[in-house]
């Protein structure tokens, strides 16, 4: 069976730990979107684990396989890779033959994009991985893909073709010199078709690459337990997100079948578990009707640091749930829990259950809220509206709960959710209650025996 694993909110729900946590009794994992856009910490018998493109079920033995829907950079992924195994692991990662390369001149083109798209204040905050550009040449037909990197010929026909319109791209729409970037070599045929000639050879030569279709398919069929773990979150989906204010890709459930090639049966026939931070955090540009406070450069119009209760809150938590981008470093917008982001999450993704994380962050509060409804044009709505301007102008409507101590975490978790405190539970159910959808787990804290697990997918 599958069980596939989506952030129901702006990504950095703590996926990474749940996936850790059900996929114990996985056989694989697999990517099916993004690329090293996605940070994921793992922690494993003591050691902590930052990932951006390695499946974080590969640092427990499980095979991790990078899907078709996802973009690679390999300069990442063998870096991840020999880091890894300079620290005694032995991952087993395969990588899709159909999946696209992130090529030097698309992290080039992310950061000139941005840059120009900042001068009027409309930049989307990208990691600057080179994502958008890489799924804008898939969908346009002129892509590299990892297959490619197997064969000179190809590898060579394909780079001809397409790094010249990057180089006029560059110099004739954005008026730059390449030779004055500060990787000419980004834009040079030869040098990359040097370097990535010999990512094919290391591919080929380790045996990594798979149709990724074939692959799992076979494995589900010989009963093998397959997880599939999004990256980013329901928000920042291209098709169901906040656009333009999104990722490239489909985290949501959709897009599982769509990148791995395992059937929507397949996929429709397994669980589904959204992952919920018990509040709300954001990087980069966009609305967010629940924020607090405010972070100068990505909350629209928030011009300086203020000083008033909601900064302080928001600096807060922040703090307590080490809130700071695990690629970027930047620090994430802080808001409260937003349900009609949730219903619409729940809605796009058929969640059949969920994992509610960070219990432990709020634990101290005196309350805590929850935007139960917005307001938009005096009218209440349930769920988000399509357009960021419309979304930009709701109010949210809040609810209030008690709030609730902190504890000894590991051992309420151990205990089970009886021992958790009265307060945290009412809000567990009313969440629960809200999306019609159980919770299989609730995160009271960053380790794995930090979770109190109520249900099983697998
Ligand atoms: P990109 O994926 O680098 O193109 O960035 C597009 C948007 O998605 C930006 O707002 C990023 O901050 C956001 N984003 C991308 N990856 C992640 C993630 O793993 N967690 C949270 N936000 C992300």
């Amino acid at each position: 069976m599958t069980v596939t694993i989506v952030g129901a909110q702006l990504g950095d729900e703590g996926k990474g730990g749940i996936v850790d946590l059900f996929g114990d009794a996985a056989d694989v994992v697999a990517r099916y979107q993004g690329g090293d856009n996605a940070g994921h910490t793992v922690v494993h018998q003591g050691e902590e684990y930052k990932l951006s493109l390695v499946p974080s079920g590969a640092i427990r033995g499980k095979v991790g396989v990078l899907g078709n829907g996802c973009v690679v950079n390999p300069r990442t992924l063998f870096d991840e890779l020999d880091t890894l195994r300079d620290r005694g692991l032995d991952p087993d990662v395969r990588v899709a033959e159909r999946a696209h390369v992130i090529l030097p001149y698309h992290r080039v083109l992310d950061g000139i994009e941005e840059e120009v798209k900042s001068e009027t204040d409309d930049e989307v905050g990208t990691t600057g991985r080179g994502i958008g550009p890489t799924y804008e040449d898939k969908a346009g037909r002129r892509g590299v893909r990892v297959g490619d990197l197997l064969d000179s010929d190809v590898l060579r026909d394909r780079l001809e073709y397409v790094v010249p319109q990057k180089r006029a791209l560059v110099e004739d729409v954005y008026g730059l010199d390449v030779a004055d970037l500060d990787d000419p070599d980004a834009f040079d045929v030869d040098a990359l078709f040097e370097e990535f000639r010999e990512f094919g050879r290391r591919f080929e030569d380790d045996d990594m690459t798979v149709v990724a279709g074939e692959f799992l398919t076979a494995a589900s069929e010989e009963g093998q337990n397959v997880m599939l773990e999004g990256a980013q979150g329901t928000l920042i989906d291209i098709d169901h997100g906040n656009y333009p204010y999104v990722t490239s890709s489909n985290p949501t459930a959709g897009g599982a079948a769509v990148g791995t090639g395992l059937s929507p049966g397949l996929v429709g026939g397994g669980e589904i578990i959204g992952i919920v931070k018990g509040y709300l955090t954001r990087v980069g540009s966009g609305p967010l009707p629940t924020e607090l406070g405010g972070v100068v450069g990505d909350t629209p119009g928030y011009e300086e640091q203020g000083e008033g209760d909601d900064e302080e809150l928001a600096t807060y938590i922040r703090e307590e749930g080490g809130e700071y981008g695990t690629v970027t470093g930047r620090p994430r917008r802080v808001g409260w829990l937003d349900m009609p982001m949730l219903r619409h999450a729940t809605r796009v993704s058929g969640f059949t259950g969920l994992a509610i994380n960070h219990l432990d962050v709020l634990a101290g509060l005196d309350e805590v809220k929850v935007g139960h409804t917005y307001t938009l044009d005096g009218e209440e709505m349930h769920t988000i509206p399509s357009t960021t301007e419309q979304w930009q102008a709701c109010e949210a409507t809040f609810r209030t709960f008690d709030g609730w101590d902190d504890g000894d975490w590991a051992a309420i978790a151990e205990e089970g959710y009886e021992a958790l405190p009265e307060n945290a539970q009412a809000y567990v159910e009313y969440i629960e209650d809200e999306l019609d959808t159980p919770a299989y787990a609730i995160g009271v804290g960053p380790n794995r025996d930090e979770a109190i697990v109520r249900q099983r997918p697998f």
